[in-house]
């Protein structure tokens, strides 16, 4: 399923949804923390969970739908409290970060709401879903490979949600010896990034402080399979 046809899902948007109490908490400059793994799964369905709990209600399946859609104009990460802080021992060992194609750059502004310094967020600004007035001051206008070249003192560079195309895997060709790369999104043949970032980064997934707690803590909207992970260029 392609990135773009995976977010478009024929569901009548309510003014009620678009600005339901997570969405508020999340993409508001003054909230000062973001929502938990519990209160957002007491709200709408992540992970699949319902099919475990063996529970499936139909108004929340709708709102989780809802949501989402408004969601992924903001932003294609589930922001949550438990997985922002596992970032923060994680980028306490880097010291020069970096997000590229950082879309409307609410990852690196949440970063930067719970102490975690990044030099900037990059996006050129192309993505058909955000109007440009969207995209937030920390966010320059650049291409991010033409970025990763001109910096080669970068130690960590995080990649969220890359489109299918070969952007990931040429950044991840252009990434200079000992560079650690944070890539979430999904796995080989899921929405993000092509077949071939997958052969590269075999054998360079790392384990780094804060790793573990970042897989655990962190939430996919319901029947998405993103993931965080750790990789090093040798
Ligand atoms: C699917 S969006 C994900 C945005 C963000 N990372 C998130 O998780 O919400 C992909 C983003 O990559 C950006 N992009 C695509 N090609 C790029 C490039 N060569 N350099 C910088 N940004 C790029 C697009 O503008 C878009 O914002």
């Amino acid at each position: 399923m392609q990135l773009l046809s995976a977010k478009k899902t024929a569901v009548p948007e309510r003014s009620c949804e678009r600005n339901h109490s997570l969405l508020r908490r999340t993409f508001s400059q003054n909230s000062l923390r973001l929502p938990t793994n519990a209160q957002i799964r007491s709200s709408i369905y992540t992970d699949r969970l319902w099919v475990e709990a063996g529970e499936f209600d139909r108004e929340k399946h709708l709102l989780t739908i809802q949501v989402r859609e408004s969601y992924v104009g903001e932003s294609f990460v589930l922001l949550t409290d438990e997985f922002v802080r596992s970032l923060q021992l994680l980028c306490a060992d880097f010291t020069r970060i970096v997000e590229l194609g950082a879309g409307v750059g609410w990852l690196g502004h949440w970063l930067g709401k719970y102490g975690i310094r990044m030099l900037t967020s990059i996006d050129n600004k192309t993505w058909p879903d955000f109007p440009q007035s969207r995209y937030l001051d920390i966010v320059q206008q650049m291409d991010s490979l033409e970025y990763l070249r001109l910096h080669p003192e970068v130690d960590l560079f995080i990649l969220a949600w890359p489109q299918e195309d070969d952007l990931a895997s040429r950044i991840w060709q252009a990434l200079r010896p000992g560079q650690h790369l944070l890539y979430i999104g999904e796995e080989k043949g899921g929405c993000t990034a092509d077949n071939i970032f997958f052969e590269l980064i075999l054998g360079h997934e790392v384990e780094h402080n804060g790793t573990r707690n970042m897989r655990e803590s962190f939430l996919s909207f319901d029947d998405f399979h993103d993931q965080p992970h750790l990789y090093q260029k040798a």
